[in-house]
């Protein structure tokens, strides 16, 4: 009796979820429908929520940062109730996935991307919905955007974005971007904090003119930074200088997307890192430094942490296993589409990126995700600087780094699971919440394939984009289930994505980066030996 009770309440549920999934389609965006989205990429389900709340996945080897064994994973209303050999649940409304000979993993998390934003007179192509779509077919299950703020103004940003995200279909965290200065914005910065789940925000050294900060702003935002226990981030690259390089080109005649990359070479992303670096040290806070695209860059993020600081090196999947041959392709769209910054570099940078990565001197890796299509890119056509600034990687981060760094031997898969998810929750002070499957966490959960293989092309990706910088690319290794909060969203290649049900995830301030930063601070203090008391003193 409890049974057919039980199994009516499942049911129950999942008429619920048709029903919220039905209001949900009506009521937000057209383009969900109107692009035939799922009719394309998915089976005949197509957007039904799955109606198991109870997973039981058999079998497999359950990998996690710290640690791997075969075991099971009992899954219940989206949290991980168990993980243990041999798990029985004598219980009809459970879906079994077999998983043997499988890697089970907790799901990617990306610490970077773009979705919705209005960047370079334009806006990325990807929604919370379609990026969202993308990256749980691609095995990542929660990410961290950046609310760029209105007019300077943080609480307008925020409540922008918060809008943006309704459409949500995983879930998804915030930085804040600093681009002015005032005492509205440093109260502003308290409140992001203290009420909106708010632990890091971001400073970009270039965009001149736009989202670009000088020194003065910096200096300020990495001690109000410190204050609260957030993490400062810096797009490191020298703004004014990549203004004189643009200059350089145009006066050359280079009006190509090739003039990206050479008006903003590796020595104003290395100066930009330094110089970030040095002032984190001056002010004792720790740094996280994003899209680390150049081993100039790297080497001073290596010469730091070498020294004893507290910086975290991002790079990011096009910089790992991309290079700048593309921008010299004869055809614009081809070329416009790798168009990002900092640029990606010549070969050979990317393969020491890899090397620093599995050594830990950079420690997670993001996409950067900020897709234009064709037609957004060729508002640059005759000139280089408006061809705007990104590319695509939110449904490929995990594909591909498994097959350019686990199938190739230069890490393990406890390391794989690190840098793609439990890093970054680590350092977003969400972990074990995020990033492990252990009891309690939330089941964001992929299930890997080592032996079937990925293919990328814009004709089957999920983006909303027409085109694709991976575009061919294929390898081992192939997420063959994505479940998102105890849901299966992605299974046999079909996706099961609901608008609506992606959930902000607030990350508190003083992370384990903070740890003992107070100590050194009385240490440098009792240091200094001073002030000193002088007889003939003034007074
Ligand atoms: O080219 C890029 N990276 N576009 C996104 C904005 C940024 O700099 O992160
Ligand atoms: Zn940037
Ligand atoms: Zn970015």
């Amino acid at each position: 009796m409890a049974e057919v009770i039980q199994s009516k309440l499942v049911w129950a549920v999942y008429l619920l979820h048709l029903l919220l999934l039905i209001f949900i389609h009506g009521s937000t965006s057209d383009s969900i429908s109107s692009e035939g989205f799922c009719a394309v990429h998915s089976g005949s389900d197509c957007g039904l929520p799955s109606p198991y709340t109870k997973i039981l996945i058999k079998g497999g080897t359950v990998v996690n940062a710290h640690h791997k064994e075969v075991a099971d994973v009992y899954i219940e209303n989206g949290v991980i109730l168990s993980v243990r050999p041999n798990i029985r649940i004598p219980d009809e409304n459970i879906k079994i996935i077999d998983a043997t000979r499988k890697y089970v993993m907790p799901g990617g998390i990306d610490p970077h991307t773009h979705l919705d934003m209005e960047f370079m007179g334009t806006a990325t192509i990807d929604d919370f919905f379609t990026g969202h779509a993308a990256a749980l077919a691609g095995g990542t299950t929660m990410h961290i955007d950046f609310v760029i703020p209105i007019n300077g103004n943080l609480t307008a940003g925020f409540e922008a974005y918060k809008h943006k995200a309704s459409k949500a279909a995983m879930d998804y965290g915030f930085h804040v971007a600093i681009t002015k200065w005032d005492e509205d914005v440093s109260k502003d910065m308290e409140v992001m904090v203290r009420d909106h789940g708010i632990n890091s925000f971001k400073f970009f050294m270039a965009y001149k003119g736009a989202l670009m900060v000088n020194d003065d702003l910096l200096l300020e935002g990495l001690k109000k930074c410190k204050s609260l226990g957030a993490l400062p981030m810096v797009h490191a690259e020298n703004g004014d200088a990549v203004v004189e390089g643009q200059n350089r080109m145009i006066d050359l005649g280079i009006t190509g997307p090739e003039g990206h990359a050479l008006s903003r070479p590796p020595v104003l992303e290395a100066e930009a890192t330094a110089r970030a670096i040095r002032l984190a040290a001056f002010v004792n806070t720790p740094l996280y430094v994003v899209h680390v695209m150049s081993i100039d860059a790297m080497e001073e993020i290596a010469k730091a942490k070498k020294a004893g600081q507290r910086v975290v090196g991002e790079p990011v999947v096009s910089g790992l296993v991309l290079d700048d041959s593309w921008l010299w392709h004869p055809d614009f769209t081809t070329a416009s589409k790798y168009v990002m910054s900092p640029p990606i570099r010549e070969l050979g940078h990317g393969q020491a990126l890899q090397a620093a990565l599995s050594t830990g001197t950079l420690q997670l890796v993001g996409t950067d995700h900020c897709t234009f299509n064709s037609t957004q890119k060729a508002f640059g056509l005759d000139d280089f600087r408006k061809i705007p600034n990104g590319v695509n990687g939110l449904e490929e981060r995990m594909h591909v780094l498994w097959d350019a760094m686990v199938e190739t031997g230069k890490i393990n898969i406890m390391d794989y699971v690190r840098i793609t998810s439990t890093e970054c929750a680590r350092i977003f002070n969400i972990y074990p919440k995020k990033g492990a499957i252990l009891e309690g966490s939330d089941a964001d959960i992929i299930i890997l394939n080592p032996n079937a293989s990925f293919e990328v092309s814009a004709t089957s990706h999920h983006s909303r984009s027409d085109t694709n910088v991976y575009e061919g690319r294929t390898g081992k290794g192939k997420v063959e289930v994505t479940i998102s909060r105890g849901r299966v969203v992605w299974e046999n290649d079909v996706l099961n994505v609901m608008p609506g049900s992606g959930k902000y995830i607030k990350m508190p301030p003083f992370s384990y980066l903070f740890d003992g930063i107070d100590k050194s601070d009385a240490a440098y203090l009792s240091s200094l030996r001073a002030p000193v008391k002088r007889a003939n003193a003034a007074s």
